[in-house]
């Protein structure tokens, strides 16, 4: 009888915890954005701004903050409080690397920057962080930084890229450098030279070493990637920006080389159809249990969304959620959900993968969705709100 009972009441009492959990969750989220406004002289300068996820849905905290510059692109969290952003700059000058300690309330406080050449859009971490990489778009490079004092970012390498071989004029456009799941490599996708740039990382000197690139078909445009490591398999997926597609790739690894092998290109609303005029692959994310990989599309905007805070249905872009095959890595269109918005350039996983961030910079809207970690869905909006800056870029603060 007490036994029983015991368990009657350890069972209510955490029935009533998770269903107070599930209307009030708490999260902190980090937006990049650039500046926005009809006219240079209404023009609002971009920044980073912390939002704050609670009852109320979510409320900004503090200012923008300015220091990563008024072009912001791009954040790097590592583990809870140490953060990385790079200022774009467009292609007005050189760009800047940032880092900052985020205060439990979620605002940041500086602690050092360093020069970047021109138009750096993204940040990756190797070397068990202690070095990062900076993807210059505008001046098709890469930097490679030593960070292990994050309050003294200090630049040790550049590595330029060509031209298209067959049009000189078509310069590289390096969108992203994406680390191997061995820490051994790293993979470029170049947007414009429709290659993926492959760098061995010696262990040692933590120098990069340049090895064949792997050559896409004229025109796809390759703008990011992720890498999964499935029992003694490996598999690479890319976007690609200008075909709308997605493509799966076998990796193997020899004596300091990497090599694809493509297993399938696919449309990245999983259809037959043709892409829609003028519409742009933009992020791939693969979930924190292995299990799915979600897709944003820009200005593909089949889907229409009904904001949570009423008003009407607004036009919208789509997440596309493929499950993912453990054993060959081969994709299962899965859903089609609103982002909530158009242009969704960037949207992340919460740690756990219960809830969804998007940034969609058509209405500078940033929407967070809950996300059932079972079946991979993107269910309805815990949280939304519409900032005054183009918004580019969302992470948890977790
Ligand atoms: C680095 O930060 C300092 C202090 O906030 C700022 O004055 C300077 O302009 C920044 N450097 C660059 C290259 O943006
Ligand atoms: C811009 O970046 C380049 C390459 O990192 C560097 O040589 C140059 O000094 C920088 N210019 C300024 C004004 O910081
Ligand atoms: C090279 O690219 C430029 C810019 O896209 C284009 O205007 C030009 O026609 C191209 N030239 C050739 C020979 O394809
Ligand atoms: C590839 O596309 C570019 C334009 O993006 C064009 O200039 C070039 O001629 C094409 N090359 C081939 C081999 O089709
Ligand atoms: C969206 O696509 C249309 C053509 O369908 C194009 O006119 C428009 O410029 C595109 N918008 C953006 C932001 O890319």
């Amino acid at each position: 009888m007490r036994a029983t009972h015991g368990i009657f009441a350890a069972l209510s009492a955490s029935f009533s915890l998770s269903s107070a959990a599930a209307c009030s969750k708490q999260a902190l989220l980090l937006v990049s954005s650039y500046p926005f406004g009809a006219t240079p002289e209404d023009t609002i300068p971009g920044g980073v701004t912390t939002l704050k996820l609670g009852n109320k849905g979510l409320e900004q905290v503090g200012d923008i903050s300015s220091i990563c510059g008024t072009h912001p692109s791009w954040q790097t969290l590592v583990g809870t409080d140490q953060y990385y952003c790079i200022n774009e700059n467009w292609d007005t000058g050189n760009g800047t690397f940032t880092s900052a300690k985020v205060n439990t309330d979620g605002t940041l406080a500086f602690m050092g920057n360093s020069s970047t050449p021109g138009g750096p859009v993204h940040i990756a971490l190797f070397g068990e962080g202690k070095r990062a990489i900076t993807s210059n778009f505008a001046t098709s490079s890469l930097d490679v930084f030593d960070i292990e004092n994050p309050a003294q970012l200090q630049s040790l390498d550049n590595k330029a890229f060509r031209p298209r071989a067959d049009n000189q004029t078509i310069k590289s456009r390096p969108h992203q450098a994406v680390v191997d799941p061995t820490g051994g490599f790293v993979v470029v996708p170049d947007l414009s030279v429709d290659v993926l740039h492959i760098f061995s990382i010696d262990q040692t000197s933590l120098s990069l070493t340049e090895s064949p690139a792997y050559s896409f078909e004229n025109g796809t445009g390759p703008r990011h990637a992720a890498f999964l490591k499935s029992g003694d398999k490996t598999f690479l997926y890319v976007i690609a920006e200008k075909k709308n597609s997605i493509l799966g790739f076998d990796v193997s690894y020899g004596t300091n080389s990497l090599t694809l092998s493509e297993k399938f290109n696919i449309r990245t609303d999983g259809s037959d159809d043709a892409p829609r005029e003028g519409s742009s692959g933009a992020e791939i994310t693969i979930s924190p249990d292995n299990k799915f990989l979600t897709v944003s599309t820009r200005n593909e905007t089949v889907l229409s969304y009904a904001p949570v805070g009423g008003g009407a249905k607004i036009p919208s872009d789509a997440l596309h959620t493929f499950s993912i095959d453990a054993a060959t890595g081969e994709l299962t269109h899965v859903q089609a959900a609103p982002a909530g918005g158009s242009l969704p350039r960037h949207f992340s996983f919460s740690k756990d993968g219960s809830l969804v961030a998007v940034a969609c910079g058509g209405e500078n809207r940033v929407n967070v969705f809950q996300r059932d970690v079972a079946t991979g869905m993107i269910g309805k909006a815990v949280g939304e709100t519409v900032l005054t800056t183009q918004v580019n870029h969302v992470i948890f603060k977790e």
